[in-house]
């Protein structure tokens, strides 16, 4: 799968935002080991708490249609910079391997890490 395909469907899915209290927008494009990809978008709420953000929205996509094994996501955001996921969200992610390959764009440049360097050491369990 390309990467390129990936961000625009991040792209895509970051215009669906509700983003009522931020006004930032991010966007998400999970591609399962089935070909298939997930998109996701942030949810936010009047109680900040309870907000979700848009790689979790894509994963609880994916999960829920029975997936469980994932190649890459990629990750945009509204900010004209690159937008990386935050400490709950790379837990999150961590359930589901670390070999995960993350795709960022800034509007110019590509950037791709995978999910151990970005949850060095990570819980994996007891
Ligand atoms: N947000 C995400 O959707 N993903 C991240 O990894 C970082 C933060 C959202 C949550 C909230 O709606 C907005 O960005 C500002 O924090």
């Amino acid at each position: 799968m390309d990467d390129e395909i990936l961000l625009a469907q991040a792209k895509e899915a970051m215009e669906k935002a509700y983003v009522k209290y931020s006004n930032f927008k991010v966007g998400a494009a999970l591609l399962a080991k089935s070909g298939k990809i997930y998109t996701g978008c942030n949810i936010e709420n009047a109680s900040y708490g309870a907000t979700i953000c848009a790689e979790r929205v894509a994963f609880a996509k994916a999960i829920s249609e029975g997936e469980k094994e994932f190649e890459a996501i990629a990750i945009v955001g509204s900010g004209g910079d690159f937008t990386y996921p935050c400490g709950i969200c790379r837990q999150f992610m961590s359930e589901f391997g670390l070999d995960l390959k993350l795709i960022f764009e800034d509007g110019e440049n590509i950037k791709m890490y995978t999910l151990s360097q970005l949850l060095p050491e990570a819980f994996i369990g007891f």
